[in-house]
């Protein structure tokens, strides 16, 4: 028996699987995904008009939903959710029956990379992440694997593949990754910080070090993220959480080359969306990457923005403390975020991720207001 398999990209343009068994006995079977039903998101990132904004939440799979806490009760920990794919494809899918958000992301976290490259991580209750062990020396550095997606990471692309099945095409699977440097950062670090002054140390002491580890790190992301697509991921966003503490000079040679060989690496047709939080002075520089959309954080101001990234997409960029207010208020401040946009290539978001203590009623709010309003801005 002869069994061809090609892969699942390689034969999606034609939606077909071939299986031939000589001598004259072969199968042809269908294997794909829905068409998309709502596709605003994807549209917006590769720079279409569309009839509305699409609209999604950093960190909308998670606390501030009830049902996400019911169901994070009932297990040992975050990290059983973030392996379990059933559950992870439970909980990416919650978002979207509670909220009608356009797009859905996959549950999972930026620290399971390091893991898969050998320093595997604990998420303390209330507190966040920390590693026990964490990388000093060159030694360090030579024992953390360029992971192998499918060996390592094969929990998250079962993850993708079981959420795809579920959605069904509803709206589209946002893939992700933190970029490099932010990864080194809780490498060296071992957990949050205000400083990261061990990671940043690093960077003037031993900057060869840095590097030899961010190409590790930058090899596994790129396997990963396309492994992801493969998977079913429709988009990528890459998670520059901890960009803003860098001097511009050290993220132009630690973190944003690396992001750039990420975007190169990705299929043409996929959109990546870069978020380097606090980078403001490096938009300029994303402008002329291979990447679709920018996403901006609160401290940006979207008209400033716009005339130095040519056709590229926005995402962002509400004060996720802004869903404090009341309802009016949040009313109001989606609308002036939506005025200063304006209503194309954007992609409305909060500028970080949802706190968890939101009241879901005024994400709704939000998400409604763009909606509606993003609606009347094409009239
Ligand atoms: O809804 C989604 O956005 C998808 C899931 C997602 C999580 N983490 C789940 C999570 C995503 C995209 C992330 C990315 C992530 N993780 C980033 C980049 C984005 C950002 O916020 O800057 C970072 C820096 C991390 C690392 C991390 N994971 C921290 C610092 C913490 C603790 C603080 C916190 O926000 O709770 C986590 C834990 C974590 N990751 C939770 C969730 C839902 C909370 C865990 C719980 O259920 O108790």
């Amino acid at each position: 028996m002869v069994s061809l398999t090609f892969g699942w990209r390689h034969l999606r343009s034609q939606n077909i699987k071939l299986t031939i068994s000589p001598p004259h006995n072969f199968t042809i079977r269908t294997f794909a995904p829905p068409m998309l039903k709502n596709d605003l998101l994807l549209r917006a990132a590769r720079g279409e008009e569309t009839e509305r904004t699409p609209v999604w939440l950093m960190r909308q799979a998670g606390r501030i939903l009830p049902e996400y806490r019911a169901l994070r009760a009932r297990l040992s920990g975050f990290k059983e959710l973030v392996e379990t794919p059933d559950l992870a494809a439970e909980v990416t899918i919650q978002p979207i029956d509670a909220l009608d958000v356009d797009a859905a992301i996959i549950f999972s976290d930026i620290l399971v990379v390091p893991e898969a490259m050998g320093l595997t991580y604990e998420m303390v209750e209330a507190r966040g992440p920390l590693f026990p062990e964490t990388i000093k020396t060159a030694q360090d550095v030579a024992r953390m694997r360029v992971a192998d997606p499918e060996e390592h990471l094969g929990y998250v692309l079962e993850a993708i593949r079981v959420t795809k099945r579920a959605l069904n095409g509803r709206v589209p699977l946002i893939g992700f990754a933190g970029a490099p440097w932010t990864i080194l950062a809780y490498m060296v670090e071992g957990h949050g910080s205000k400083t990261f002054s061990k990671a940043r140390r690093m960077l003037y002491a031993e900057p060869e070090l840095a590097h030899e580890l961010l190409r590790k790190i930058t090899a596994t992301t790129i396997a990963y993220l396309k492994a992801q697509v493969e998977a079913g991921a429709n988009i990528v966003q890459v998670f520059d959480s901890w960009a803003g503490i860098l001097p511009p000079a050290h993220y132009q040679e630690f973190s944003s080359r690396y992001i750039a060989e990420i975007c190169r690496a990705m299929p043409a047709d996929i959109p990546v969306t870069v978020f380097a939080k606090g980078a403001f002075w490096a938009v300029e520089e994303f402008a002329q990457l291979p990447c679709r959309t920018i996403g901006l954080d609160w401290n940006q101001d979207p008209r400033a923005v716009r005339p130095l990234v040519g056709d590229k997409t926005l995402q962002g960029n509400l004060d996720p403390c802004a869903l404090y207010g009341t309802p009016e208020q949040v009313r109001a401040a989606t609308i002036a975020m939506l005025d200063q946009f304006g209503p194309y290539r954007h992609i409305a978001n909060l500028g970080h991720g949802v706190y968890p203590d939101t009241n879901p009623d005024n994400v709704k709010v939000f998400i409604e207001t763009v909606k509606e309003y993003s609606a009347t801005l094409r009239a």
